[in-house]
């Protein structure tokens, strides 16, 4: 054995990564493959579940391995704690979405975070048990597997319970929450500190073996007992008990009585592609819709790529998807008059873009909604896209909402729970032009979900999948998602190319584009300022997973954004 061949297969030991197989390509040359492939942010998920397809799972089976593994690998947003949703398109041409948001508890009520003078009380529509809300993951995962999964549900779960009994190589990304966790003091983060903590005390270093024994009996639990083993049973006492102990709401009741849903798509289409976006209580497939119908009346291939030009007409789209989403989205168990059909019709994008001007930015206008206050969402959730080896296609985004969601962990669970309640606007008809909304549709209320961002996609042609996408990144998910499939369709970028480009963001209010500091030249920037967009420097705009299938040669082409720290693709 030579020397380098030695050390690859060290690698591939250490690893579990047979050398036959692809794994942690990320960057602009995307990962080819014939019959199987998973892209996810952790590469040891991804491999989870290409497993599957390579034991003859389908695509449905492949995800739910890939989001249990991630639910131990990625614990910044892969859960089993919070909730999200999946988009599936067939070979066959059908299509269906699982919504597996959270839902408030019972006793959740529409100024719960508010003092008597009507102010949010120590941030607790973010922080603490108030934030939790019931998580939806499981149940979601369970369904969907009952409609389309064809692998015994033991075998999928199996991957993630040996990862977290047996441990992986702790991350250089989970630093900084190691050493948040070792500041706590408070006994409500005792269990996240047992959990993520050498001996409930120390750092792991990177590299070093992480083992999670209390969340591998969570998930034996799901393994053997299927959703009950969740949302019944040992867990669901624990969460009640640590739920009462600390001040909580979420109750047994809340979460024997969670359902997930099985929703119809979002369909549209753009320039001969379907496109199958997420309905609400995403955002995601109405935005995108929206900002698509309106765009295909422009020559953005002439235009170019991050032109100027391109970036005002982009902007100017997001604007108006942003206003309406404000305006009209929410939970539709709770809002049964949202415009849907109107939103995403041809005719409704045509009036829209007939007030874009093409050498100057119109101004968002927030009159219409009194102060305005959009509700702040961080960075973190996580996305995954899966391909068969028939060319099924799933799309799925899942998050706990922030970075390691609450933080908070109930005792004996090792799982850490979502603060998804801070995704329903806190205060009832106030909002203000820094940035937030305080709409009516998307007010708390018991049982209902809270407004998502998250925009698992799915775009196919004559009827077969031909790009499987999506990212995290709070509201900005919806423009990153957009900025992809326009470099795919419009500029016939390849799958690294079109994640590895960068983006822009705008979200109506604060009526300002966010542009990756390291992506535009000044002088296109000076353009883009003169015609009256003001733009702020950011870091890194969302993490793409994505794949592309050639409808020629049907060739997979994944890629795994370069901005995500573990993200791979797998493939056979
Ligand atoms: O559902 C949503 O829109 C947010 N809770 C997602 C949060 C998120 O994406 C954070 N970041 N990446």
């Amino acid at each position: 054995m030579t020397k380098i061949n030695f050390s690859l297969w060290i690698i591939s030991v250490v690893l579990a990564v047979p050398l036959n197989t692809l794994s942690g390509q990320r960057g602009r040359m995307p990962a080819p493959a014939k019959e199987g492939m998973v892209v996810s942010s952790h590469y040891l998920a991804s491999q989870a579940g290409m497993q599957v397809l390579k034991n003859g799972g389908n695509a449905v089976d492949a995800a739910i391995a890939t989001a249990f593994a991630l639910a131990v690998t990625l614990p910044s947003a892969g859960n089993i704690g919070g909730g999200g949703f999946m988009v599936y398109h067939g070979a066959d041409g059908t299509s269906t979405t699982f919504n597996f948001r959270e839902k408030a508890p019972q006793a959740a009520s529409e100024r719960m975070y508010l003092d008597a003078n009507g102010q949010i009380k120590d941030n607790s529509n973010h922080e603490g048990p108030l934030s939790v809300g019931v998580p939806g993951t499981v149940a979601g995962l369970w369904m969907a597997h009952g409609k389309l999964g064809s692998k015994p549900w033991a075998d999928l779960v199996k991957p993630s319970v040996e990862l977290a009994e047996k441990g992986f190589p702790s991350t250089w990304d989970m630093q900084d929450i190691l050493s948040y966790f070792q500041k706590q003091k408070q006994p409500v983060f005792a269990a996240a500190k047992k959990a993520f903590l050498k001996n409930g005390t120390d750092l792991y270093t990177p590299g070093e073996l992480w083992k999670q024994p209390d969340l591998a009996a969570s998930l034996k639990r799901i393994q053997l007992q299927g959703r009950d083993g969740f949302y019944k049973g040992e867990t669901a006492a624990l969460l009640e008990a640590y739920m009462k102990k600390h001040g909580g709401i979420i109750t047994a009741k809340d979460l024997a009585n969670y359902e997930a849903e099985e929703l119809k798509p979002i369909i549209g289409y753009y320039r001969g592609f379907d496109i199958i976006g997420m309905p609400p209580p995403s955002s995601g497939g109405v935005a995108i819709m929206e900002m698509l119908n309106m765009l295909e009346k422009y020559d953005l291939r002439k235009m170019g790529p991050n032109s100027a030009e391109y970036l005002h007409v982009l902007t100017e789209v997001m604007r108006r998807a942003f206003a309406d989403r404000a305006q009209y989205i929410g939970d539709p168990n709770f809002n049964k008059d949202m415009p849907i059909e109107k939103l995403i019709s041809k005719d409704y994008a045509e009036l829209l873009a007939a007030s874009i001007q093409m050498d100057k930015a119109s101004k968002s206008d927030s009159a219409a909604f009194g102060s305005l206050y959009l509700p702040k969402e961080s960075d973190e959730t996580t996305h995954f896209s899966v391909v068969d080896a028939w060319g099924n296609a799933v799309s799925v985004t899942y998050t706990l909402e922030y970075s390691y969601g609450s933080r908070l962990m109930a005792d004996g669970t090792g799982f850490l729970l979502n603060n998804e309640m801070g995704d329903f606007n806190p205060v009832p008809g106030v909002t203000n032009r820094k940035g937030q909304v305080g709409t009516s549709p998307n007010l708390v209320a018991p049982h209902k979900r809270m407004l998502s961002s998250m925009t698992p996609t799915i775009v196919a042609l004559d009827g077969k999948p031909v790009l499987v996408i999506g990212s995290p990144g709070g509201r900005t998910i919806i423009n990153t998602v957009l900025q992809v499939i326009l470099n795919v369709i419009d500029h016939s970028m390849n799958m690294g190319e079109a994640i590895e480009t960068p983006r822009i963001h705008h979200q109506w209010l604060p009526d300002q584009t966010s542009m990756e500091g390291w992506g535009f030249s000044p002088d296109t920037k000076k353009l883009y300022e003169a015609m009256g967009h003001p733009s702020v420097s950011r870091g890194k705009q969302g993490q793409a997973m994505g794949i592309y299938i050639d409808p020629t040669t049907k060739i997979r082409y994944g890629a795994a954004d370069s901005r995500s720290f573990d993200g791979g693709v797998a493939g056979y």
